[in-house]
C-alpha cells in the first residue's frame, strides 16, 4: 500500500518547502568548521540582550504553559502601534500568520492570488488547504499590482498575497501603488500584506501600512521577530487586522502557538530600539559592501531592500556547491523560477568578505 495515497491529492501536489542548509549539516558533511551561513536572511548581529535576560527569566517557568492569549506581548504591541488587542494574532513566526489567513478564509477550490517569484509559503498555504493558487506574472522580478487586481477580481479570489518587500527578489513597492491596490479591491477580497522585511526599508521608503487598517477591514498586516529582531529560531509573528479578521484567525490557530520564551523575548526584543538601529546600520553597509562586491565581478543583481541580494549567476548550482566546499552556505532559488540566481544574505563585514573572496574564487576556478 502507498501510503502518501491516503493524502488528498492536493496535498500530494505540494512541493516541500527547502530552508537554507544548515551550518550542523555542512560541518558534518565536510568535516570543517567557521562556516558562514548567508542563506536564510537571519540577523548576524544576533539578538537584542535585552531579548536574552527576558528568556533566561522566562525558563524559570517553563514548566508552566503559555499565557494561550499572549496578552504581554499583545499590550506591547498595542502600545508601540496603536492597535487594539482584539486587531492582534500572534503566532509561530510569521509563518503561521500566512496559514492561519489561509486555513481561517480559504476551503477547497477557493483561489488566492500571488505573485510570481513570490515568498514560496504563500503557494504552501494555499494547497495545504485545497486552495487553488493563481500567480501573476512579475515585472523586473517585481509584483506587477495591476496585473494582481485583475486576477483577484477575475478568479473571484478569497485571498492576494503580497510581500513587501518581497523575497527572494528584494522588491519593493510603494505606499501610493499598494493604496491604489486596496482602495481598487472588493472589500470581501483580503490582501494579506507580509510586511517581514519591513524594519530594513530605507526612510524615505517607510510608510505606516498600520493606519490603512481603519479605512481596509480587509487588510492583513504579517510581521516578524525573525529578521530586524534577530528571533527566527524562536519563532514569533504577529499579524494587525479587522477584529472580525483576527477573531477568525484566532480560532484555528493552536492554542498555545508562541512559546513562552518567545513571548517574554519578543516583548523584550520591541523595547530595544537601537538594536533594530544597530542591525539596520549594519544591513545598509553591509548590503553596499556586497553590491559593490557582486558590481565588481560583473555580476547582475535585483537592488534590494531587505536584508538578502539574488544575483544572475551562469552555472548556479555549480557555484552554490562550490561555495559550499569554500564553507559558504547562501541560497539557490530555482524553486522560485528563477534557475541561474542565488541568493545571500547581508551578514557581518568579515562574513560578507568572505562570501565574495570564495565567490571570485570560484568564477577563477570556471
Ligand atoms: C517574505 C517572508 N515572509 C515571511 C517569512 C516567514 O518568516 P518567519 O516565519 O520566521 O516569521 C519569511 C521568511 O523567510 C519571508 O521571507
Amino acid at each position: 500500500m502507498n501510503y502518501s495515497e491516503l493524502a488528498p491529492a492536493y496535498i500530494r501536489a505540494i512541493a516541500p518547502y527547502q530552508p537554507g542548509k544548515p551550518i550542523s549539516e555542512l560541518e558534518r558533511e565536510l568535516g570543517i568548521t567557521g562556516i558562514v551561513k548567508l542563506a536564510s536572511n537571519e540577523n548576524p548581529l544576533g539578538c537584542s540582550p535585552l531579548a536574552v535576560s527576558a528568556m533566561h527569566e522566562a525558563i524559570k517557568t517553563i514548566a508552566l504553559y503559555p499565557d494561550g492569549n499572549g496578552f504581554e506581548l499583545k499590550d506591547a504591541l498595542s502600545r508601540r502601534y496603536g492597535v487594539e488587542h482584539s486587531s492582534i494574532v500572534l503566532g509561530n513566526g510569521s509563518n503561521d500568520m500566512l496559514e492561519l489567513a489561509a486555513r481561517a478564509f480559504l476551503t477547497v477550490g477557493d483561489k488566492a492570488v500571488y505573485s510570481d517569484h513570490a515568498f514560496a509559503v504563500y503557494p504552501l498555504a494555499t494547497q495545504a488547504v485545497g486552495g487553488i493558487g493563481v500567480s501573476v506574472p512579475a515585472i523586473n522580478f517585481g509584483h506587477d499590482l495591476k496585473a494582481m487586481l485583475k486576477a483577484a477580481i477575475e478568479h473571484k479570489a478569497k485571498l492576494v498575497f503580497i510581500a513587501n518587500p518581497n523575497n527572494p527578489t528584494g522588491t519593493f513597492l510603494n505606499e501610493a501603488d499598494l493604496l491604489e491596490l486596496m482602495r481598487a479591491l472588493p472589500p470581501e477580497i483580503l490582501v494579506v500584506l507580509d510586511e517581514a522585511y519591513n524594519e530594513y526599508l530605507p526612510v524615505d521608503k517607510r510608510y505606516d501600512s498600520v493606519v490603512w487598517l481603519r479605512e481596509f477591514p480587509n487588510l492583513i498586516i504579517s510581521r516578524t521577530f525573525s529578521k530586524a529582531y534577530g528571533l527566527a529560531g524562536l519563532r514569533v509573528g504577529y499579524a494587525f487586522a479587522h477584529a472580525q479578521v483576527a477573531d477568525m484567525m484566532n480560532r484555528v490557530r493552536q492554542p498555545f502557538n508562541v512559546n513562552s520564551v518567545a513571548q517574554a523575548a519578543a516583548v523584550a526584543a520591541l523595547q530595544d530600539t537601537e538594536f533594530v538601529r544597530q542591525t539596520f546600520a549594519m544591513n545598509l553597509s553591509g548590503m553596499k559592501q556586497i553590491v559593490d562586491g557582486l558590481t565588481a565581478l560583473g555580476l547582475e543583481y535585483i537592488p534590494s531592500f531587505g536584508n538578502f541580494v539574488s544575483f544572475r549567476i551562469e552555472d548556479a548550482m555549480r557555484i552554490y556547491r562550490s561555495l559550499l566546499q569554500a564553507g559558504v552556505i547562501v541560497r539557490p532559488i530555482a524553486n522560485y523560477d528563477m534557475p541561474d540566481w542565488l541568493r545571500v544574505s547581508i551578514g557581518l563585514k568579515t562574513e560578507n568578505e568572505k562570501f565574495l573572496s570564495a565567490l571570485q574564487q570560484t568564477l577563477g576556478e570556471k
